[in-house]
């Protein structure tokens, strides 16, 4: 039964065909909004509901889910801000659409917010895929990950998101107890066939079968 339709975000949901997979909670990248991921979504998770939420921080017109000082530069305290709306959003969204705890898939700026939820909120996700993920927070505050399965998708010569960056997050998930599977790969920042591929692999564990 679906109570109110959640109106903190922009959003679109999809409702899943298979209800044995886990929701996919879609985090687009900067200047992209609810719809881009909508297709890879379907691509990696058939069957699964969608939600996708549109970030709703603008910079240069452009969404995005938390502000920036320059690139790669976060502004942390605006970070932890809209993690927590964010978080709070899913709780809601879930209530109303009837679903249990969503799988996120991130991408570049979707993905560090995803990282966010992690560090501060990890109960609101049953796992995350994050696809040009960085080190959400210079300190990050300490995670109880126990055994959340997170994808690391990486590109070597990512001229936005430096490899040892993304091999530094990778340690602090590490860390913080979640089963990690970090995978770099030839290309840049750009979303590629090899990342559709390994994500759609990856989400088998969250209902396929
Ligand atoms: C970010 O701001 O989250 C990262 O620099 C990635 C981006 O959005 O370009």
């Amino acid at each position: 039964m679906v109570s109110s339709r959640p109106s903190s975000f922009v959003h679109r949901f999809e409702p899943g065909s298979r209800p044995e997979r886990a929701p996919v909670l879609l985090l687009h990248g900067t200047g992209a909004d609810e719809n881009d991921l909508l297709p890879l979504g379907r691509t990696v998770a058939p069957g699964a509901a969608l939600l996708s939420p549109r970030g709703k921080v603008l910079e240069g017109g452009m969404p995005r889910f938390f502000r920036r000082l320059a690139e790669g530069v976060f502004d942390e305290e605006d970070l932890r801000r809209r993690a927590a709306e964010l978080a709070d959003f899913i709780a809601e969204a879930r209530v109303a659409y009837g679903l249990p705890a969503p799988v996120a898939l991130g991408f570049s700026n979707g993905a560090n917010i995803a990282a966010a939820l992690l560090f501060l909120r990890p109960e609101v996700l049953a796992g995350a895929a994050l696809i040009r993920g960085m080190v959400p927070f210079a300190e990050p505050p300490e995670a109880q990950l126990a055994g959340r399965p997170v994808l690391l998708l990486s590109g070597v010569a990512d001229p936005i998101l430096p490899i040892e960056n993304a091999r530094r997050l990778a340690a602090m998930l590490v860390a913080a107890g979640a089963d990690v599977q970090h995978d770099v790969l030839p290309g840049g920042h750009a979303l590629s066939q090899a990342d559709v591929t390994r994500t759609a692999v990856w989400m088998r564990r969250f209902g396929e079968g």
